[in-house]
């Protein structure tokens, strides 16, 4: 990819309030904004959230789940894992979505480095979950009101699981772009419904697991393009995990059956509520659909190329409440092929593409449908994603959310990566550390498409003294990104 410039306005160049909000109505982002932030522990965003369960969650700050391609090749964390959920712990969030994806099985690895939860395995998950509750209640004092959950996966079209790095896909139905753009050839069969009905059981088996080593809650992840969310676009399958709703949501309902009827650990799950069609980049590298005028049918939650029609969207929360899932995070498309929708960014990753729209919208875009989700549903629990490209900003937007009950929790991706005490600060009413703030540089995506580890290695000085710093430099330098 060529070096060009970013052709948006830099946040950390908007230096007062009153600059942001002539900027977002610049470029016409509808985003909620609150000018003067409450006065400390005034804050709605310290206010307590209590489940149905009778479960407190202490705030509203949640902890997103952040794969780090470093666990060992059997899916045992490191140091490196450990690390990172150690700052999990301590960032002062009271919801733990996550940590990150953990593999229900093998061969549905997103990486060769991916955690894996098994029998062998179990030891280990124990001691993740211990020494998060045991961090967090040396810094705070107490853990009765964090709650903490493990985000279950299989990564479908995008699995990447043995050591030779080659992408070994699991799909549901050939669909007319990814297969093309992943190199999945024609001959590639599409799980069968009895290769299925064994992966279901594979979940409720992780899910046991996950209770005993004693996390609060799983999440089905039905987000980003892999398995869990490729089932609710497998319109044109045949057969009873195709087509209708009904039939496309058969393996949610039959891994939640299946976990009332074994374990009974509360149910989350993180949606892709929306999806775009697959983007690539132009001659200028900037990002476009692979298909401008084509009608694509296989977006849960889109129409079109780029639309958005949630109608399918509220009659699966409907049946959420049906199927006693409370806590449910909103998120967007894919990192694969619509990054710039899924995680705004001014720079772009690897494998990406300049942002074609400012990423402001981006994130507009993402509180907007959560907004929608929260006001049709709210009963649901609903954590929104998205905020790290605001920056400084990030707090003014939070609270306003919060406020208006926009959404319930304001979760932290890649800001916690390189300012894990961010959610703390902020609660504290302390001036933010600004040589911490994310600048969504995408290192920590770019690292990880080469095959190194990810983290923050721009602003974390732990990943700056790595190799792996040096590799993906000189990887950036040679290709001019
Ligand atoms: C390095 C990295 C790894 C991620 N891994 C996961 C994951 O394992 N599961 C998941 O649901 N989302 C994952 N995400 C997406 C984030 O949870 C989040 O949705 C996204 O970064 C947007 O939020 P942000 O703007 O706060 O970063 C990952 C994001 C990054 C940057
Ligand atoms: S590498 Fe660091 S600064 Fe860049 S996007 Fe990731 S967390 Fe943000």
């Amino acid at each position: 990819m060529a070096k060009s410039k970013p052709k948006f306005t830099r946040i950390a160049q908007l230096k007062s309030a009153e600059n942001f909000m002539s900027y977002l109505s610049s470029i016409q982002a509808d985003l909620p904004f609150k000018e003067q932030l409450s006065e400390t522990f005034e804050s709605s965003m310290g206010e307590s959230y209590k489940l149905k369960s009778g479960a407190i969650i202490g705030n509203r700050f949640c902890i997103l789940p952040m794969e780090g391609w470093d666990g060992t090749s059997d899916g045992l964390p490191t140091e490196l894992t450990r690390r990172r959920w150690h700052n999990f712990a301590i960032s002062g969030a009271k919801l733990i979505w996550g940590c990150e994806a953990v593999a229900v099985r093998s061969d549905g690895k997103a990486n060769p480095h991916q955690l894996l939860i098994n029998k062998q395995n179990l030891d280990a998950f124990k001691s993740l979950y211990h020494d998060m509750v045991s961090d967090h209640e040396m810094k705070f004092g107490s853990s009765s009101d964090l709650l903490i959950g493990l985000q279950l996966t299989d990564a479908g079209r995008f699995a990447i699981p043995d050591k030779d790095k080659i992408r070994k896909p699991k799909t549901l139905y050939k669909h007319s772009i990814l297969d093309k753009k992943f190199n999945i050839s024609e001959d590639h069969q599409v799980l069968t419904d009895s290769e299925i009905d064994q992966l279901i059981d594979d979940y409720i088996r992780a899910a046991e697991l996950a209770k005993e080593a004693g996390f609060q809650f799983v999440d089905i992840k039905h987000c980003h393009g892999y398995l869990g969310h490729e089932f609710l676009s497998a319109f044109k399958r045949e057969g009873k995990y195709g087509g209708s709703l009904k039939n496309r949501m058969r393996f949610l309902k039959s891994i939640v059956d299946g976990i009332r009827a074994t374990s009974n650990i509360a149910v989350a799950v993180r949606l892709s509520a929306f999806d775009w069609i697959p983007f690539k980049k132009n001659d200028e590298n900037t990002g476009v659909p692979e298909q401008p005028n084509q009608e694509y049918k296989e977006a849960f939650g889109g129409c079109n190329s780029t639309g958005i029609d949630l109608t399918e969207v509220f009659e699966m929360l409907e049946y959420f409440e049906e199927l006693g899932i409370e806590l449910v995070c909103i998120t967007a498309g894919s990192p694969y092929y619509v990054p710039h929708i899924q995680r705004p960014a001014l720079f772009p990753p690897s494998d990406g593409y300049l942002p074609p729209e400012d990423p402001l919208i981006g994130v507009a875009r993402q509180i907007q449908i959560t907004h929608e989700i929260k006001k049709k549903f709210p009963n649901l629990a609903i954590v929104g994603s998205a905020y790290s490209y605001l920056q400084e900003w990030l707090p003014n937007v939070a609270e306003e959310v919060v406020d208006k009950g926009m959404a319930d929790f304001i979760g932290l991706g890649r800001m916690v990566l390189s300012y894990p005490e961010m959610p703390d600060d902020i609660l504290k009413g302390k001036e933010l550390t600004r040589g911490k703030i994310c600048r969504t540089f995408s290192d920590c995506t770019t690292a990880p498409r080469i095959g190194l580890i990810s983290g923050c290695f721009p602003l974390d000085s732990y990943y700056k003294k790595k190799s792996d710093a040096a590799t993906l430099k000189a990887y950036k330098k040679k290709h001019r990104i």
